[in-house]
């Protein structure tokens, strides 16, 4: 799994790549003041190649305000706090102000339209990364909801772009939901890849953290 390791004192110039032992003692520590974070850990054997995309779905809503707070603290849920990095298509170099349009699921499963009561843009929201390519959000961990007969696993919603780079749609999934594949009731969704199912640890302070590293394909 991807760790965001420590305070850097040589910024973005000092990203470096190297080898995974896992753990995530560091996961508890990243907050949305991350700009300043400066390795990254690949896992063991992994090759390089642009995060997968995944279906839009039908609640995607533009103009969502940018905020790193995608659920008020009034929001029913468990509380996340994800952290992650936006990277190039040699997944070393750092994005620096890729947008990420992020949208999700309530507690319980439902999607909230911007105008709909509890607020505008509920459950929505935009995020920049930082100059060394990092972002973070805080939100609530999303509820399952049925898809025809079946349903679908949690899940967070992403659309990612940066200048010079394909926009990628995507999902991204946590594990150990019992509705992952082949439990999953969208067959044309891509719940299927491992690098876009993140274990989610407990974290200092309360609720759950995870991390989720993007790599955009050039245009
Ligand atoms: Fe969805």
């Amino acid at each position: 799994m991807l760790r965001l390791l420590g305070r850097a004192s040589a910024g973005a110039a000092g990203l470096v790549l190297v080898g995974c032992g896992g753990g995530d003692d560091g996961a508890g520590d990243l907050d949305a003041a991350a700009g300043d974070l400066d390795a990254l850990i690949l896992p063991d054997g992994a090759t390089c190649s642009p995060t997968t995309s995944d279906v839009l779905g039908p609640f995607h809503r533009p103009g969502a305000p940018s905020r790193t707070m995608i659920a008020d603290l009034t929001e029913a849920g468990e509380r996340i706090a994800l952290d992650g990095v936006v990277l190039g298509s040699d997944c070393t170099t750092p994005l620096a102000g890729a947008v990420l349009d992020v949208w999700q699921a309530d507690a319980t499963g439902a999607y909230h339209e911007p105008t709909a009561a509890g607020g505008p843009f509920r459950l929505r929201g935009q995020v920049a990364s930082a100059a060394d390519g990092t972002w973070a959000i805080d939100t609530i961990r999303p509820g399952h909801y049925r898809n025809g007969p079946g349903w679908r696993p949690a899940h967070i919603h992403f659309i990612v772009s940066a200048p010079g780079h394909r926009s990628l749609t995507t999902q991204l999934y946590f594990a150990g939901d019992q509705f992952l594949p082949p439990n999953d009731s969208c067959t044309s969704c891509g719940s299927d890849d491992p690098a876009r199912i993140i274990p989610l640890s407990p974290r200092s302070g309360g609720g759950l953290a995870g991390e989720f590293r993007i790599v955009l394909g050039r245009a």
